[in-house]
């Protein structure tokens, strides 16, 4: 049982509390002196300050790191995996601490705050247990024309070495837990760099992970701006790995300061639903809701536009208003009846998204439902008349907004999706599972949805993306795989 001082290392315990990062080694303050103040979205009160870290202790950090790697690797798979599974178990055991902190540092909804943490503990033992299958394979020479028998290689998956995860605002537990877990069981040190809003919920689970076991280097915490210590991070030429999840821009801007590093990014989306006249408007209609304006349409995974003949949107639009009025409830984020849409995560983000909504409105566009601001909060907004080419489909606009456009024949819905720049996930409704099927072949994105909202879970599947939404594969076995690299020894016998 842990001690009920478990998190006191981390910050002075001041109010506000002044955080520390962690080194590998201790909690400690920078010798910057420069702290970044987080500002609730909820009402913009001070949560807490964390240190801004200098690039002579991103060296230190990264030494460490190096350091402790080997042993850590070379430490049986069987007592990582315990110690995992014990960081499993600590997250449950303070999940109440944890969502209070993250509903008000990011301004989810509490409801939807507890299926974060709850699915981070989830699939921390899911990997922990799936590890145990991960296994190389020997392969005989003789298998290759031309070459006799004599050669056998013997492949087996080793660790990259020191991983930097980098995690973002809407998930900055559960997608800091999705990197950390599977790189720390694959033999790997971590180098965690968490959101700037959301780092102080990425402090409290670097201190479950440290308390679990994970030997002192193995992992290690540093805050700071992305735009101070971003680029050195990433450049640093002791760092092997780079996993992230954030805007395409910022990946594409770290993958081109990262040559020759495996990348494992999950990047920007503006996914599509695609609606069949067949399809069963209900369930159409509450995955639209769910899929647009779950934490405020604050995912990568969100649906961003609808595209269907104009009788079928026409048929539609009504059911999804009117399933709005008892599924979507816009409110304080702490408050259990708040279902869906708190603020979005600060008051620029949301004047940025009413920008968005007004100058689609400027070339036409029609507002059916919302449209509305008022500090952070943005009303859930249904635009129509909405044209492919606009902007406010065209870039990921990362809030409460969905846009309907009309169109003349179904093949032009899969030109529509194909002729942007993500490639995440795309949606379609149908009850003909064969359309289902035959129609999702066309679609040039990671994964297609039939009868479902785009979604990264369950978190065994594969969770990709094309284009600029990504490189590399998440979830179970596949970031497992992704941590580690294959390496073949050949054994030839003597001649
Ligand atoms: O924002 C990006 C997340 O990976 C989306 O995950 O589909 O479970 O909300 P989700």
């Amino acid at each position: 049982m842990p001690a009920d001082n478990f998190f006191e290392p981390i910050s002075n315990n001041g109010n506000p509390p002044i955080y520390r990062y962690f080194n590998g080694a201790s909690w400690v303050e920078s010798k910057s002196g420069k702290r970044i103040a987080i500002h609730s979205p909820i009402d913009g009160s001070v949560v807490g300050e964390l240190q801004s870290v200098t690039k002579e202790e991103i060296d230190e950090v990264i030494a460490r790191s190096v350091e402790a790697q080997k042993k850590w690797e070379a430490t049986p798979l069987n007592e990582r995996v315990k110690i995992v599974h014990l960081a499993a178990d600590w997250i449950i055991h303070y999940q109440d601490q944890l969502i209070d902190l993250l509903v008000r540092e990011v301004g989810k909804p509490v409801g939807e705050c507890k299926s974060e943490i709850k699915r981070t503990a989830e699939f921390t033992d899911y990997f922990a247990d799936e590890v145990q299958s991960i296994r190389g394979e020997t392969l005989e020479s003789d298998n290759f024309p031309g070459y006799p028998k004599g050669k056998t290689a013997i492949v087996s998956r080793v660790a990259q070495g020191v991983v930097l995860a980098i995690a973002p605002f809407n998930y900055p537990v559960n997608l800091a837990g999705s990197k950390i877990a599977p790189a720390l069981l694959m033999g790997n040190s971590v180098v965690f760099k968490p959101p700037t809003v959301g780092g102080i919920s990425g402090l409290y689970l670097t201190r479950i992970f440290e308390k679990a076991g994970v030997p002192e280097g193995v992992i290690t915490c540093v805050t700071g701006a992305g735009s101070d210590i971003g680029d050195y991070l990433v450049s640093h030429p002791k760092i092997n790995m780079v996993a992230f999840t954030g805007s395409s821009d910022t990946g594409m801007a770290i993958a081109a300061k990262a040559p020759m590093k495996p990348l494992m990014f999950e990047c920007g989306g503006n996914n599509a639903a695609i609606v069949f006249p067949d399809a069963d408007m209900t369930l159409t209609a509450k995955e639209i809701i769910r899929g647009a304006f779950s934490f405020a349409g604050q995912r990568c995974t969100a649906i961003k536009y609808v595209m269907g003949f104009q009788s079928v949107l026409d048929k539609l639009l009504p059911v999804v208003t009117e399933l709005m009025k008892t599924m979507i409830h816009m409110d304080d984020p702490r408050k259990e009846e708040t279902k869906m849409v708190g603020p979005v995560i600060s008051v620029a983000a949301a004047e940025g998204i009413e920008r968005a909504i007004n100058e689609a409105v400027s070339e036409g566009a029609k507002i059916a439902v919302g449209g509305h601001r008022k500090e952070a909060f943005v009303e859930p907004t249904i635009l129509t008349g909405v044209k492919p080419t606009m902007r406010i489909v065209s870039t990921e606009v990362f809030g409460p907004v969905v846009s309907f456009i009309t169109i003349d024949n179904m093949d032009d819905a899969a030109a529509i999706v194909n002729s942007q720049r993500f490639g995440l996930q795309a949606c379609l409704f149908t009850t003909d599972e064969g359309t289902g099927m035959r129609y999702a072949s066309l679609l040039n994105v990671g994964t297609v949805q039939v009868n479902s909202s785009p979604q990264r879970g369950p978190d065994h599947f594969p969770f990709l993306g094309v284009k600029q939404s990504g490189v590399g594969v998440q979830g179970g076995h596949y970031a497992l795989e992704g941590m580690s690299r294959l390496k073949p020894i050949i054994i030839n016998e003597p001649k």
